[in-house]
């Protein structure tokens, strides 16, 4: 058995884990965040000190960085406990996209993400290249996605901090340099599939971005 898929792929910030793990509640789904396995490697590629991709496999095998079901949401576990605080580190996001353009570990995550795949009815996973590479037959392909300021408020609300426009507009520009690494790498970068709905946040309420995506996805699935 293989789960039907619901796949939201977007630029960093977009809202897609929170989007996604929304649409799953609804759905009666499980939701996993691909990027968590990325920022899992990339925490394991600095404590190493190194990019060697096989070096860095082997120490996510050997600390066991694994998925485990935590309720509805599947999360990155590494030496037996949750990961999730390391992985936001600010250090782990300005290495990530670096390391995630390593083909050898986009193998491993992906292997991992087809494996949680089998055990689910309904998957709603998040990442960049969801529906163009790693499930290209799910049944709703999303293309989350909302205006760089918009993007960039939302990520320092979510932090917690006080912020001015000069704020934002260097945030923004942090969220622009990912989103042109993720998007100009040689394997599975950052894009709209041809038949994914594009939904721009930018104008809307957290509940008629997950509204919306809660119809398309009843519409896919038949539920
Ligand atoms: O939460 P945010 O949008 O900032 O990023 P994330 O979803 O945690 O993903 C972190 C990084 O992992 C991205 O910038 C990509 O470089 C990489 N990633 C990827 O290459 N493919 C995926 N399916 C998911 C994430």
């Amino acid at each position: 058995m293989i789960a039907r898929v619901i796949a939201i792929d977007g630029p960093a910030a977009s809202g897609k884990s929170s989007t996604a793990a929304a649409v799953a509640r609804e759905l009666g789904a499980s939701h996993l965040d691909s990027g968590a396995l990325y920022r899992g490697l990339t925490l394991i590629a600095l404590e190493l000190g190194q990019d060697d991709p096989v070096g860095i496999v082997a120490e996510a095998d050997r600390r066991g960085l694994v998925l485990e079901h935590d309720g509805a949401e599947i999360v990155p576990f590494l030496d037996g406990r949750p990961a999730e605080s390391q992985i936001r580190s600010e250090a782990v996001t300005a290495a990530v996209s670096r390391i995630a353009a390593l083909s050898v570990l986009r193998e491993w995550v992906n292997a991992r993400l087809r494996d949680a795949a089998t055990l689910e009815r309904i998957l709603v996973l998040d990442g960049r290249d969801i529906g163009t590479a790693v499930f290209p037959d799910a049944k709703l392909k999303v293309f989350l996605t909302a205006s760089p300021e918009a993007r960039a408020r939302r990520r320092l609300a979510q932090r917690g901090e006080m912020f001015d426009s000069d704020t934002v507009r260097a945030e923004a520009n942090v969220l622009a340099a990912r989103d042109a690494s993720d998007a100009s790498r040689a394997v599975a970068p950052l894009r709209r599939a041809a038949d994914a709905i594009l939904v721009d946040t930018t104008d809307l309420s957290f509940r008629e971005q997950v509204d919306r995506i809660v119809t398309a996805a009843r519409k896919a699935l038949l539920v």
